[in-house]
């Protein structure tokens, strides 16, 4: 029996899901109020029909499609520019985790007064906002992964200290995100992969952080399955458009998911990721198992609840990981960080870095700078073994 696979959702903000949906963006735009929007996109995309006709259906928009890979404060700055120049009065961010991250940013900065990295994640920063300068955001998917669409937060590279910052406040979740899986049945296989398995690490990390949250960690399990059943087909035929809509699903639960915490395969990946400008959806699907590894004894119950969620056929931590390694070499994922193009040469640097990175403190047990520079390194070379048992 097959599902209609369309649905109005309210957590955890307004979702409309289904194929075709992008056709109501002008009525997104007008319910979240705004009348002006300026649509923020990945270079790659500019020239793409869904941004051309996304553009010539909303009346009074401009584009800014000055976007890359990891972005970093100059993008943030020059689509503010855009955004004041051209008297927007909201964004709609269209596109993968980085033009999410960029528009949600420029919105949350439109009218704030104070510099970018006053509002880093840390503490009660946030509260230092102007929320009245905080303009709305209308957010549209087109990859399955980073589940920015449902979150409050952007990952913004600071080019001076080469950090990601994640730049954080609670209304910098879109007011209403249009999930239209037809979006996505044009991403390359192996950007289908590399993006799925962030989504799969979000839910993952989110379910083995420590804490009392019973939401975050159903999300997590319902995310889970989805993706073991639903990634390999994506990957297989790109125009499956239910296991397209069940991964774009997926994707926001794992965002939504891991308000809970991350662990140390985040931390690990984002100073990767500043340092050598790598995928962060690869990067995490490379570093996974060696995190998993590291942590093995502390989540042993917990794997074993995974593995039967997913229905493997070995249970336990070692049926867990079997599967792990299983779907990243049918993927295509490189079991290496160095064959990503990743190098020791700044490992210390990584492991000070993954130490204070937000992430780390999710991770099932504390870490510290030295534990996270050897996990890093034997993920580098590719040597598993190398951290086994060490947590
Ligand atoms: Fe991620």
């Amino acid at each position: 029996m097959s599902m209609v696979l369309r649905g109005n959702w309210n957590y955890p903000t307004t979702i409309w899901a289904g194929p075709g949906r992008i056709a109501e963006l002008a009525e997104a735009c007008s319910r979240a109020g705004i009348t002006r929007p300026l649509v923020v996109t990945d270079e790659g995309l500019v020239d793409s029909p869904m941004i051309k006709s996304a553009l010539a259906s909303l009346k009074d928009a401009a584009l800014f499609g000055g976007v890359r890979g990891n972005p970093a404060s100059r993008h943030v700055q020059a689509g503010l520019r855009a955004y004041r120049g051209g008297g927007h009065d909201g964004v709609v961010a269209f596109g993968g985790g980085s033009a999410l991250d960029a528009g949600k940013v420029v919105a949350f900065m439109s009218g704030q007064t104070r510099p970018l990295w006053d509002f880093e994640d840390i503490g009660d920063w946030w509260t230092r906002a102007d929320p009245t300068g905080i303009a709305p955001v209308v957010a549209v998917p087109t990859t399955s992964g980073t589940g920015s669409e449902v979150g409050r937060a952007g990952v913004i590279l600071n080019e001076e200290t080469h950090q990601k910052k994640i730049i954080f406040h609670p209304q910098m979740m879109p007011r209403i995100v249009i999930a239209d899986p037809e979006l996505t049945v044009g991403l390359p296989r192996a950007v289908t992969a590399a993006t799925g398995i962030d989504a799969f690490v979000h839910c993952f990390e989110a379910y083995c952080a420590p804490g009392f949250h019973p939401l975050a960690d159903g999300v997590a399990l319902e995310g889970m399955r989805l993706i073991h059943r639903y990634l390999p087909r994506a990957c297989a035929n790109g125009k499956d458009i239910e296991a397209r809509a069940h991964m774009l699903a997926a994707a926001s639960m794992g965002a939504t998911a891991f308000q809970k915490g991350l662990g140390g395969v985040h931390a690990i990946a984002h100073p990767v990721g500043s340092w050598f400008n790598t995928h962060h959806g690869l990067t995490n699907a490379v570093i996974l198992p060696y995190v998993m590894t590291f942590n093995r004894n502390s989540i042993a119950d917990k794997t074993d609840v995974i593995a039967r969620v997913l229905d493997l056929p070995a249970r336990g931590f070692d049926g867990f990981l079997a599967w792990v390694m299983e779907m990243r070499r049918e993927l295509g994922i490189p079991h290496s960080l160095a064959e990503i193009g990743v190098s020791a040469d700044k490992a210390a640097i990584i492991g000070r870095e993954a130490a204070i990175d937000p992430s780390a403190s999710g991770n099932p047990i504390p870490v510290d700078a030295a534990q996270l520079e050897r996990i890093f390194r034997a993920a580098v070379d590719g040597r598993l073994g190398a951290v086994d048992s060490a947590g």
